[in-house]
């Protein structure tokens, strides 16, 4: 009688461990199906169980994946009244941080670009910035993105949203405008993200004297990096989601939410926007005019409160996109958008 317990206890004892062996394995198989990604690759697949054991998230896995540098185009006054700001919230989930502006500052610690200041000169300032980066800073990232001193960025979203596109591919991505730009640029006060290929392009093209591709337009600096890219032979992405709502955003939420109260806005986006939908994808990327408070604000809304008991995000990766065909499609879209105007 005592045997048989002993044994029926062991067997029992062996089965548990097993089955806890067996439901870990199958929780690890799901998220590695989640990430859609082929992980016979042992590298990433060691990567992928050591992080998952020590509970990282995603988002952690995705930081080291689809690396960003950021640089924010600031100025000398700017340093202690925004900039400092972003560094202090959004701007450290970047992979890398710069400040670019005219001065040097050894609290914010700036890139002093050799530019003059003001509003003229933004596209010198921007071309002196992206070249920099290629210059200085060109492998330490896959991705490349320019932000205002009042933008908003949510990184993890950028990244999850990236992620399905080869940063070999010469693309970039923001809040696509149509007129002046045939394929699109993408708006200044949204920001926009390079990829690797992209800024190699621009920073051959725009280095060259004799080439007429990145010129001085006496245009505004989103529109003359558009050209510029077109002529690179950088094709302008759709970042919309499923949906077809846009990421980008060259507004703040309160000029979005509950309405668009902008009349200018609906008029430049290059896909017309169906009215019905909301106007601003579930999964954001950025926002314009934010003012130094609201950094930390948005912060605070979006890394700390949560409410009680409802479900948090979807932890599936997009699939990787086939960058042949997409890059072909972006490239002969035409915008659905009327512009009445052509000033
Ligand atoms: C993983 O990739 C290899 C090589 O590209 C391929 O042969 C294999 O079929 C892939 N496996 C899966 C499950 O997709
Ligand atoms: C593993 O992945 C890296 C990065 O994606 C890739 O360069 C390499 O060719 C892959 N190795 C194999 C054996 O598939
Ligand atoms: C990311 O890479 C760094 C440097 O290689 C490493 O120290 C860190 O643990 C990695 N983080 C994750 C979440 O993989
Ligand atoms: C372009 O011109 C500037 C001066 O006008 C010169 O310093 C620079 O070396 C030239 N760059 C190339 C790539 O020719
Ligand atoms: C990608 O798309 C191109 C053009 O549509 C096609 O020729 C190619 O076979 C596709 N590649 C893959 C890996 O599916």
């Amino acid at each position: 009688m005592f045997f048989r317990n002993v044994v029926c206890l062991l067997i029992g004892l062996i089965v548990g461990v097993r089955l806890t062996d067996f439901w870990d394995y199958v929780k690890l198989q799901q998220l590695s199906n989640n990430l859609r990604e082929n992980y016979t690759n042992t590298t990433h697949s060691l990567g992928l169980r050591l992080r998952l054991t020590q509970e990282d998230t995603l988002a952690d896995y995705l930081f080291n994946n689809t690396r960003v540098l950021c640089w924010i185009m600031t100025m000398p006054e700017n340093h202690l009244k925004r900039a400092v700001h972003i560094r202090n919230t959004w701007g450290k989930r970047c992979n890398k941080l710069l400040f670019m502006s005219t001065k040097a500052d050894s609290f914010l610690d700036t890139v002093p670009l050799d530019v003059p200041e003001g509003r003229d000169y933004l596209w010198h300032k921007t071309r002196a910035a992206f070249k920099y980066v290629y210059e200085h800073h060109g492998d330490e990232a896959d991705w490349f993105l320019k932000a205002d001193d009042d933008s908003y960025f949510i990184m993890e979203n950028l990244r999850s949203f990236l992620y399905q596109y080869s940063a070999d591919a010469p693309v970039y991505f923001g809040c696509k405008f149509h007129p002046f730009v045939k394929q699109g640029y993408m708006s200044g006060g949204a920001g926009y993200v390079l990829s690797r290929a992209a800024l190699r392009r621009f920073a051959e093209v725009s280095a060259s004297n004799t080439s007429a591709a990145c010129t001085q337009n006496q245009l505004s600096e989103d529109k003359e990096m558009g050209i510029c890219l077109q002529n690179a032979g950088v094709v302008a992405g759709d970042a919309r989601d499923a949906e077809g709502a846009e990421r980008f955003h060259p507004l703040a939420p309160i000029h979005l939410i509950p309405v668009d109260t902008s009349e200018w806005y609906p008029l430049y986006l290059f896909y017309k926007r169906d009215k019905n939908l909301q106007c601003c994808s579930r999964s954001a990327i950025s926002f314009h005019y934010i003012k130094p408070k609201e950094f930390y604000v948005l912060d605070y809304l979006l890394y700390e409160l949560r409410p009680f008991g409802v479900a948090n995000v979807a932890d599936t990766l997009p699939g990787k996109a086939n960058m042949t065909s997409l890059l072909e499609r972006w490239k002969h879209e035409v915008s659905d958008n009327i512009f009445k105007d052509e000033d």
